[in-house]
């Protein structure tokens, strides 16, 4: 989805920087996309978040797609807690860590990535479940306190990216496929549908502390 929103923002002409922890997958990023600054370092990690905050300087728009949810679908038994420290650490404090430390413009905008596992939770994922939901009490609770900055997430459904590789593996494709002939719209999610979301609430200086659905209905069935 970080890439997707990437090639959306430099086509309305924005400077772009993109961040994530390996540095082959932000070289190619950058040789794909022209043009874009790139900083290595891992969400989870309070200094490496604190030097690519004040690296990049003051910002107009931060969106926060990272996560890395290996090991997170188990039953409740079957999990352990460092997994679950490990699933809290990516998608809940990697994205407090970034509104703490990012130095935002006035009347712009943080946006977090949430998910339709907060809504439709299933058996296996609770971890998912949770994190998920935790995330958009942080967004309602920022809002308040960093405004006149906006703070929202996207939830997401199911979007055909690479995290369904460590989701599902070789069940990708059918699993994909039977949730597109359950959803109104009759298809998967795609990278850039999600970057359209993320780009609709930047822009919108009326929207803030809020959640925006981008799930093809599937809180629906
Ligand atoms: N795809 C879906 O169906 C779906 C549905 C609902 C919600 N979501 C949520 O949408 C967001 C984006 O998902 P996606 O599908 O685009 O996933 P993705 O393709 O796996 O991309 C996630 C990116 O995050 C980076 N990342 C992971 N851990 C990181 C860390 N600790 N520090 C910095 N970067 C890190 C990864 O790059 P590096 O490995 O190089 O760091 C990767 O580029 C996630 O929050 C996910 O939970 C996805």
């Amino acid at each position: 989805m970080g890439p997707a929103l990437a090639d959306l923002m430099l086509a309305d002409g924005a400077e772009v920087t993109v961040a994530g922890r390996s540095r082959d997958r932000l070289a190619a990023a950058a040789d794909r996309l022209g043009g874009v600054e790139t900083y290595q370092g891992d969400v989870t990690e309070g200094d490496q978040v604190r030097r690519m905050a004040a690296a990049a300087g003051k910002l107009d728009h931060v969106v926060v797609t990272a996560a890395d949810v290996t090991g997170a679908y188990a039953p409740l038994a079957d999990l352990d807690l460092a997994t679950a420290q490990a699933i809290v650490a990516s998608k809940v404090l990697g994205p407090w860590l970034v509104a703490k430390h990012c130095t935002v413009s006035p009347g712009g905008s943080i946006t977090f990535t949430s998910g339709i596992a907060a809504y439709r939770p299933a058996a296996g994922g609770s971890l998912v479940a949770m994190v998920n939901s935790a995330l958009e009490g942080l967004v309602r609770a920022l809002a308040l306190e960093l405004a006149p900055v906006r703070v929202n997430a996207i939830s997401p459904g199911w979007v055909d990216t690479p995290i369904w590789d460590t989701v599902a593996g070789d069940a990708k494709t059918e699993r994909l496929a039977a949730m597109a002939a359950r959803l109104p719209v009759g298809r998967i999610g795609q990278p850039a549908d999600i970057a359209k979301a993320f780009g609709s609430v930047i822009h919108n200086g009326f929207i803030t502390g809020t959640v925006v659905h981008a799930d093809g209905g599937h809180r629906l069935v």
